[in-house]
């Protein structure tokens, strides 16, 4: 594509694909108990961008979904699609989902048993006018890209589940909608073809660059997947942000505890000297970089430095403590003596738990030849470069 400016499909590439700006949906139980499935929702999707949604089971993401879909009305806030507004509540603008440039495509392949592989994938063309033989043709074309070479004249019913949603992908893609929403499309298949897909999916994505929303609350498939993701939590985003920084830089403990396994150690403010803050928690003595105190660099709001005799609770992950098997050894800053009560070896790890003065670590070595057993005297040690603050105050 020329970006020369002239071009109107140039300037539309750099335009933002999706916009949600303050966006509310409620919902009214039987009996009456209000639920507010959307709350105060503002997130943006770039031009190639997958933006993952996860959260825990009634969070709002498929609420979400469906509002961008134009298959729910919000109550409340503003959305555009390419630049062009599809909802706004002040103005009273909702625009019937069959007129916004959107595909969904969900966990249930929803593909019609009566057509051809071909014929269902070629659907969506023939609704906007195409001819029979071209939206044909362009159907072999994306049953190609999907896996599924020359099954076109197949029925519904001859294929197996994880090629159906091969089916449905091509379905959603076909006629390049603006932005593909994915309701947890890979949730009725089984784990290994699951992971196949997923990998599918990132092939097919770096050939189309299509931009998308996709919702989940697989992690695995949120951080191989996501460009961006949003954690939802009753309705609002906690934190927005690339795989690395959600993991590495919970903003808060519950998306530490959300997102992969962490220790997380309750702790206070014993003094800060330069550039290090001494703590007290349940091993002891622990030191942390004092810039940490005041929120990581992550963070699009920096708290207050909390004060000395503050009350704050540390994360740490599992693969960032390390685990000493001489218990005389080591020693000085954030080493501790500690007991190895559990112990379950997972091939490509070892996951240790150990008793820390009063307290329960949990470690994970890499590739451990020789695990230890329950019950090994050792030491355990936290680099203070991996300790972070995600809560305070
Ligand atoms: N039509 C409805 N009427 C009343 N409450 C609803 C309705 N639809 C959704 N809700 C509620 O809104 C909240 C968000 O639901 P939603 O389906 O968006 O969650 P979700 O994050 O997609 O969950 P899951 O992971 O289980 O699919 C839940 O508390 C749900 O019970
Ligand atoms: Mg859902």
């Amino acid at each position: 594509m020329p970006a020369d400016g002239t071009d109107p499909d140039a300037a539309a590439a750099g335009r933002l694909r999706l916009e949600i700006n303050d966006l509310c949906k409620e919902f009214y139980r039987t009996g009456g108990e209000r639920v507010r499935a959307v709350d105060q929702v503002s997130v943006d999707v770039h031009p190639g961008e997958i933006l993952v949604l996860l959260g825990p089971s009634g969070c709002g993401k498929s609420t979400l979904l469906r509002c961008v879909a134009g298959l729910e009305q919000p109550d409340r806030g503003r959305m555009l699609i390419d630049g062009a507004v599809v909802y706004d509540g002040e103005a009273g603008t909702m625009v019937p989902a069959h007129r916004r440039d959107v595909n969904m495509m969900f966990q249930s392949y929803a593909l019609w048993p009566h057509m051809s592989l071909r014929d269902n994938v070629a659907y969506p063309l023939r609704v906007q006018g195409a001819s029979r033989k071209q939206a044909r043709a362009k159907a072999d074309d994306y049953l190609e890209l999907v896996g599924l070479p020359g099954l076109g004249r197949q029925y519904v019913s001859t294929i197996s589940g994880g090629q159906q949603q091969r089916v449905a992908l091509a379905r959603t893609l076909i006629n390049e909608p603006s932005v593909v929403l994915f309701d947890e499309p890979l949730s009725n298949v089984d784990a290994k073809v699951r992971s196949q897909l997923r990998r599918e999916l990132l092939r097919i994505h770096q050939e189309l660059g299509f931009a998308a929303v996709y919702v989940t609350h697989d992690q695995i498939e949120a951080m191989g997947l996501g460009t961006r993701i949003a954690i939802l939590r009753d309705g609002g985003v906690e934190q927005l942000a690339d795989p690395v920084t959600i993991y590495e830089e919970p903003a808060t403990r519950q998306v530490a505890e959300f997102v992969g396994e962490a220790n997380l150690i309750p702790a206070r403010v014993t003094r800060v000297s330069g550039e290090v803050a001494v703590l007290d928690c349940v091993f002891g003595e622990i030191e942390i970089a004092a810039a940490r105190l005041s929120g990581s660099a992550a963070d699009g709001d920096r708290r207050a430095q909390p004060a000395e005799g503050a009350a704050v609770v540390l994360m740490v992950r599992p693969e960032h403590c390390r685990l000493v098997r001489d218990p005389a050894g080591g020693g000085g800053a954030n080493s501790w003596a500690a007991t190895v009560d559990a112990t379950m070896y997972a091939g490509s790890r070892t996951e240790y738990s150990c008793q820390v003065g009063t307290g329960q670590l949990t470690v994970w070595e890499l590739a451990t030849p020789h695990p230890l057993r329950a019950g090994a005297a050792v030491r355990v040690e936290i680099p203070r470069e991996v300790v972070r603050v995600v809560e305070a105050g």
